[in-house]
């Protein structure tokens, strides 16, 4: 009898385990999201054309495939407490969206909040989390950004936990970003829990900057990664939130060093941009197939601040094959000179000779790490380089 109810307790534990689905996102997820363009301006309309553009542009091809739809998809609950979609933005539905999107090969991706409103005070999912899971898994949904407004003294890992659990419950293999900013160290509990949380309050669209509410610019958030890299990984990755590629601010430099940083945290690179109408150079930036390996580098490792010498910083992250990246990143107005001895940086990974290095925006073998890596770099740009064997 004894044997009979331990039997049963264990079953019962394994089966109530609290889990999220563990074979999603072992590589950062990569997509485009409504936010940073359109903010609450958003409809079905543009994220059909989106998803179609996504195709036409051969960002699709190039690994790209959550299109996400944030804030401001719902507006209320029925009487039995399910959530509705605005009628007047999606008025076909958003299963009908998923269904679209998903015709064109891709995934789809929703939005709420943990709290008891949005950020933009739409309703959140505080006391509707397994509702709300189930609805988004009859609509077929791939991915759930989970935000942190509204929240009052709700405990953020349980509160994000709730949210796991419903979605494990729902019974449909959902992608979970955690959207809580940083607040409380979900790098420290959010392997767990989710996917991918955010590191940092809100991105804003300039270079090196910050707003009165916290938000950071492209620099900023680049300091805010230093110490936390060694938490990310495949299946659970530091997000230092969406690109402001093609949003019309950064010059082209910034944003080849904004992409490049990005890659080198193995971070989601999630475009943030109207696709539908964006230049060559910015689609070049988003697309750029030796960039984005780096991104998706199956050992996942984020990159290390090897030496900050006044506004030259060098990065560089081990990838599979023994290979590495490096980033040489100027922060300042003016450009500077650069004398590099690679071999130094990488002395304590067992290497042994010589590599290749190869300029990975130029796409052109540059030297090797037999001498010193020597030129300029312009203000507010980047030398991201590739080293591997020889
Ligand atoms: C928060 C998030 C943003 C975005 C907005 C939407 O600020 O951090 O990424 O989702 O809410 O209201």
């Amino acid at each position: 009898m004894r044997k009979l109810i331990v039997l049963v307790l264990c079953i019962w534990c394994s089966l109530s385990k609290a889990q999220k689905f563990e074979e999603l996102a072992k590589k950062p997820p990569m997509g485009w999201n409504s936010w940073n363009k359109f903010e609450c301006k958003i409809n079905e309309t543009i994220v059909k054309e989106i998803a179609d553009a996504l195709v036409k542009t051969g960002m699709k091809n190039a690994g790209y495939e959550y299109v996400i739809v944030d804030d401001c998809w719902q507006i209320g609950r029925d009487s039995l407490g399910n959530i509705i979609p605005d009628p007047e933005r999606f008025p076909s539905g958003i299963k009908n969206l998923v269904d679209y999107v998903h015709s064109k090969g891709l995934k789809f991706g929703i939005y709420s909040d943990a709290g008891t409103q949005t950020c933009q005070g739409r309703p959140g999912s505080r006391g509707y989390e397994f509702q709300d899971a189930r609805a988004y898994a009859k609509w077929g949904v791939d991915l759930l950004k989970y935000d942190w407004c509204n929240h009052g003294k709700q405990n953020a890992e349980a509160s994000y936990a709730l949210m796991r659990d419903a979605i494990y419950k729902a019974g449909r293999p959902m992608v979970l970003s955690i959207c809580e900013w940083g607040t409380n160290k979900p790098w420290e509990w959010g392997a767990s829990v989710g996917h991918t949380w955010r590191t940092t309050e809100d991105i804003i669209n300039c270079f090196d900057c910050k707003n009165n509410w916290g938000g950071l610019g492209v620099l900023q958030i680049i300091d805010a990664q230093v110490e936390i890299g060694g938490y990310s990984g495949p299946g659970h990755w530091n997000d230092p939130d969406m690109l402001e590629i093609g949003n019309g601010v950064l010059t082209t430099s910034e944003e080849r060093l904004h992409m490049s940083m990005w890659a080198m945290f193995s971070a989601p690179l999630i475009a943030g941009n109207d696709i539908r109408n964006m230049s060559a150079k910015t689609n070049e930036i988003l697309t750029n197939k030796e960039v984005l390996a780096i991104d998706q580098d199956s050992l996942g490792i984020s990159a290390t601040r090897w030496m900050k010498y006044a506004d030259l910083e060098i990065w560089f992250k081990p990838l599979s094959d023994n290979n590495f990246a490096f980033c040489l990143i100027n922060r300042s107005n003016q450009p500077i000179v650069i004398n590099q001895d690679l071999k130094a940086t990488i002395k304590n990974y067992k290497v042994d000779g010589s590599y290749k290095v190869r300029d990975v925006w130029k796409r052109q073998n540059i030297g090797t790490t037999t001498d010193n890596i020597k030129g300029t770099i312009a203000a507010h740009d980047v030398l991201m380089l590739k080293l591997t064997k020889k």
